[in-house]
């Protein structure tokens, strides 16, 4: 087997537990309309008619700014803005309308080729679009009268989730319609956020034109929990204006309860798959909560327990269990994720009679080590043990001898351990043997 293929095995299975996470969920996408017709166009219409396949519910919202711009730049016509927001006149909605229209229909076309060879082979992906935004005009703000330009009244959300339901693509346009028959240009960023909060979606993806949000240096922020973003935009942190706007996007909608926010570049190939299916995004992510859970693990945390402790188990460092021994001992542990995904367990299991517990299967994932996880779950191990009136805490290991000392372990011998396990020591193995009294 060449590297290539021995890579290929490893990112293709190192993949697969977002494949699982993703699938069913909703995600609403904003299409920065320069990418539409640029290189790298076909292949982000490859990779949404693959999330298609994988059975994610997309919703696709797309801007018109930068055909816009340059239509009213081909007639020497100056756009009008007030606070970063269009002031929509009456030739420039004609202009508008003109250019959601001929995107509209790129987009379907792109979306609807099936030629061999590339993963649109029998796609039979199928787009709805239509009247599904409420409109109503911005108004007079700060004494400027904003004309077309309009914010969202309403979402028809039923008959999205309906053409969802029955895994079309929802594209929708930067438009809404109001009850007088006007039609309005809406801001595509927030119309994004304000479809996707209606619809209580698990992500909003922005495919914007900056790389993702970049503090004072120009270093792009992997990572924020909303709190961090809110202070970041209160201090006045994010010099980029589109920057800007987009995190404040974000903050809403985390606050609405979107679970994670990602804003990448369009620009760049293959970058909504890798944002998507691998443990480092090209991007930013905004989160809603902290980004780590701690649960107790249930049935439905198995595959992603063994997923984690299998290697380890290979290699040695762990004593094999099987899927059924698993199943049968799964209340006694409790799993560490991030976004869904398993990347820590440990289990405790107690011995009553004895008044002693042992920590055992305590993994994080290569990813996550050195940065505290361990000692978390650990916590919520003792924790349990308390909670339990045990009186210490014991654990075998083989390469962790140093990281329990330093949590307050000190060595015993096998004679000490509760008789039944004292049964099954397993001497080839030669595991050491430490003891944490809890009071
Ligand atoms: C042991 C383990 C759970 C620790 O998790 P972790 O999240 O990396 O640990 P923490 O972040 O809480 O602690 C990090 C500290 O412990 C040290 N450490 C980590 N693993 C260690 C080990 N095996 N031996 C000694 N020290 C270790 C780190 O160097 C770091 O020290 P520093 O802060 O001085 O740099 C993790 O390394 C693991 O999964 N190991 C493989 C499975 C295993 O052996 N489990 C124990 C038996 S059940």
């Amino acid at each position: 087997m060449s590297n290539n293929d021995i890579k290929f095995i490893h990112w293709f299975r190192s993949a697969s537990p977002y494949i699982r996470v993703h699938k069913g969920k909703t995600f609403v996408i904003h299409m920065d309309d320069s990418v539409i017709g640029s290189d790298n166009f076909t292949g982000l219409v490859h990779d949404l008619a693959l999330l298609n396949s994988l059975e994610i519910r997309l919703v696709l919202v797309f801007s018109t700014r930068h055909s816009i711009e340059s239509r009213l730049n081909d007639h020497a016509d100056v756009s009008h803005y007030h606070n970063g927001i269009r002031i929509t006149d009456s030739e420039t909605m004609e202009v508008i309308k003109d250019a959601a229209g001929k995107l509209r229909v790129e987009i379907e076309a792109a979306l609807s080729v099936g030629l061999g060879n590339t993963p649109m082979l029998n796609a039979k992906v199928i787009i709805s679009s239509g009247n599904y935004v409420r409109a109503k005009p911005m108004g007079v703000v700060d004494g400027v009268d904003y004309l077309y330009t309009g914010t969202v009244r309403s979402i028809e959300t039923e008959t999205i989730n309906k053409q969802l339901d029955a895994n079309e693509i929802v594209l929708i346009p930067p438009l809404g319609y109001s009850i007088t028959g006007d039609v309005f240009n809406l801001q595509a960023t927030a119309l994004t956020r304000d479809v996707a909060t209606k619809l209580g979606a698990d992500k909003i993806i922005y495919l914007s034109s900056v790389d993702g949000i970049s503090d004072q240096s120009g270093k792009l922020i992997k990572e924020m929990i909303v709190t961090e973003a809110e202070k970041y935009l209160l201090e006045n942190k994010i010099p980029d204006a589109a920057e800007q706007q987009l995190l404040s996007h974000a903050v809403y909608a985390c606050k609405k309860g979107i679970d994670r926010v990602h804003v990448i570049n369009s620009s760049l190939d293959g970058g909504l798959i890798q944002e998507l299916f691998s443990r480092d995004g090209v991007g930013t992510m905004i989160s809603s909560t902290s980004f780590d859970e701690l649960r107790q693990a249930t049935v439905d945390d198995i595959s992603g327990i063994l997923e984690l402790i299998v290697p380890l188990e290979k290699s040695g460092v762990l004593v094999e269990r099987s899927r059924e021994k698993l199943e049968l001992e799964i209340e006694n542990f409790t799993v560490m994720l991030r976004d869904d995904v398993i990347i820590g367990c440990g289990a405790l299991y107690l011995y009553e009679k004895e008044m002693t517990a042992e920590v055992a299967c305590l993994v994080i994932h290569g990813d996550y080590k050195n940065s505290g996880r361990g000692e978390q779950i650990y916590s919520v191990l003792e924790q349990r043990a308390r909670e339990n009136s045990i009186d210490s805490i014991f654990v075998l290991t083989t390469q962790a001898e140093h990281w329990f000392r330093e949590l307050g372990f000190d060595e015993i011998s096998v004679d000490e351990l509760p008789v039944e396990k004292k049964e099954l020591y397993n001497f080839k193995r030669n595991s050491k043997i430490f003891i944490k009294k809890l009071n």
